[in-house]
């Protein structure tokens, strides 16, 4: 009874059909378009977070995270070529697990792309304080209105963090406004991130800083840490996870793709190994050069990352220079060993670049709620396209003030986790519904079959089961309680709504096509 609400998969594709996009996308734009998404507060910032989890072990955590990713992509690739439509993991599990589970899902993705928004924006307001405002013009922004409250664990002395709040608003403001990046401009940015990465790599290798001793020792928290700390390797991986958020974007730009068979699996696995090496590159050099050991507190155990008392060891002087304290890792880096212009300049490019990641991610939070509320799960009002800018205003308002919220008041490393809670639930239910699918419709044509599903599949559920065991318990512990509150909200009001429940399948197939619907970053080829 509770699963039997089962969205035919026929009445989800007359939506792909009614939009009928031009397959334009090669696999060269697929993978420009998947780095722009991928590359951004992780790399940039969370490196300290990772760093002060696993020491030197944060290269084999990018690796850890990277796999994982690899096999949910093939998963991603699969249904994503066969269900191109809006609503990504929400939409698949609809098509298999039924209603009930989808809702689950749909309100997991809340928290990977609006938190996620949120934490991309704490991380660019660290660059902007740090490198625009301080080192540009000797204006330091107050603590307290440059990091959210101590008491969440953020710097000592913060209390709202005002650029991170305006950076969300602003990217709010111009989606409700139809604003979309074009695919030129997301090359370019994507450009500057790769060679801001490209010049940290040269810069540290060939330092006569770089001391192959400071990666000794390798694992000094361990493999996993002493049971439940989230910190070794695997911890640290589960933390910059975060890193690789966002390729799953690219799945949803399928519909659009020449040849999915082979363009889509491309785009989805190149970008994500081309992101994992940089990865783990920019970790060697940055430990190599100024060191990355954690800061231990007692038992031989790292203080946790961004809590409050690693703020204060932090605040000590001679942890003044430590890889692990900093806001601005990558900069920092370059700046300690003597490339303070340099520093300055990646710190521009990150100050460029990531605001065009958080645009992503609202974009994409913003159709899934558009997705959802066409189904009649969520109050119709958000499904609403404003007539002039032809964009879900509504929704996009809302889910902005949401995020702008998150990133006043939390700090980034603990909003990455939550994060990264949310999406490796999605993933799991996307290699449920792949395996699923294929046993329960199995001569439906598939623009792209997973390599050997069953060996990957079950490696996508238990590498995310794996790294979600291994996030700190507070992270872990929002899932269960965020579920129940959707749980709460599906039972009291979307059950009865619902257009499946009431047997209206195709009642709000138009809006979505008529709205401007293509991904920033990806140039949509719409057929007249
Ligand atoms: N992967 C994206 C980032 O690191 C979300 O900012």
């Amino acid at each position: 009874m509770l699963f039997d609400r089962v969205k035919p998969l026929d009445a989800i594709l007359v939506t792909a059909e009614k939009k009928s996009l031009k397959r334009t996308l090669g696999p060269i734009q697929l993978m420009l378009f998947g780095i722009g998404c991928i590359i951004g507060t992780g790399i940039f910032v969370l490196t300290a977070a990772g760093a002060q989890k696993a020491g030197p072990g944060l290269m084999l955590a990018f690796v850890i995270a990277g796999l994982v990713c690899v096999v949910a992509a093939l998963c991603y690739a699969e249904i994503a070529a066969m269900i191109p439509v809006a609503g990504s993991a929400y939409t698949y599990s609809y098509a298999t697990v039924g209603e009930l589970l989808a809702w689950t899902v749909g309100w997991a993705l809340i928290l990977e792309y609006a938190i996620a928004a949120s934490a991309v924006s704490v991380g660019w307001s660290g660059y902007f304080s740090g490198t625009i405002l301080n080192e540009f013009f000797g204006i330091q922004l107050p603590r307290w209105l440059a990091a959210g409250p101590l008491a969440l664990g953020g710097e000592p002395g913060g209390f709202v963090n005002l650029p991170a709040m305006f950076i969300a608003l602003l990217i709010t403001g111009l989606l409700m406004l139809g604003t979309s990046e074009s695919a030129r401009v997301n090359a370019v940015l994507v450009a500057i991130k790769v060679a801001a990465l490209t010049i940290f790599i040269a810069l540290t290798f060939t330092s006569p800083e770089f001391d192959v001793g400071r990666f000794n020792p390798f694992l000094p928290a361990g493999l996993m840490g002493p049971g439940g700390s989230g910190v070794g390797a695997v911890g640290a991986a589960a933390t910059i996870f975060f890193a690789y958020v966002g390729f799953d974007a690219v799945s949803t730009a399928a519909e659009e793709t020449r040849n999915p068979q082979r363009n889509v699996p491309i785009g989805l696995v190149g970008s994500l190994l081309f992101c994992t090496i940089f990865y783990v590159l920019v970790a060697a050099g940055a430990i190599g050069t100024i060191g990355g050991q954690p800061i231990m507190g007692p038992g031989g155990i790292p203080f946790p990352a961004g809590s409050e008392e690693l703020a204060r060891q932090c605040a000590l002087p001679q942890h003044a220079a430590a890889l692990v304290c900093s806001d601005e890792a990558l900069a920092h880096v370059l700046r300690q060993i003597g490339f303070s212009g340099v520093g300055n300049m990646l710190g521009i490019a990150a100050f460029l670049a990531l605001p065009s990641v958080i645009l992503v991610l609202l974009f994409a939070q913003t159709r899934i709620f558009f997705v959802m509320s066409r189904d009649g799960l969520l109050p119709e009002i958000l499904s609403r396209v404003h007539p002039r800018w032809n964009t879900p205003h509504v929704v996009t308002a809302i889910t902005g003030i949401i995020v702008a919220v998150g990133s006043a008041f939390f700090p980034v490393g603990a909003l990455a986790d939550i994060a990264n809670a949310g999406t490796l639930y999605a993933f799991l239910m996307v290699a449920v519904a792949v395996m699923m699918l294929r046993r329960r419709d199995p001569e439906r044509q598939r623009h792209f079959r997973v390599p050997a599903l069953w060996l990957i599949g079950p490696a996508t559920i238990l590498g995310c089961a794996f790294l979600f065991l291994n996030l700190p318990a507070e992270a872990m512990l929002v899932l269960p309680v965020w579920s129940v509150i959707g749980l709460v909200l599906y039972f009291g009001y979307s059950r009865r709504r619902s257009a499946v429940g009431r047997g209206v399948m195709e009642a709000h197939e138009t809006g979505y096509a008529d709205m401007s619907p293509h991904l920033p970053g990806v140039d949509e080829g719409r057929e007249p």
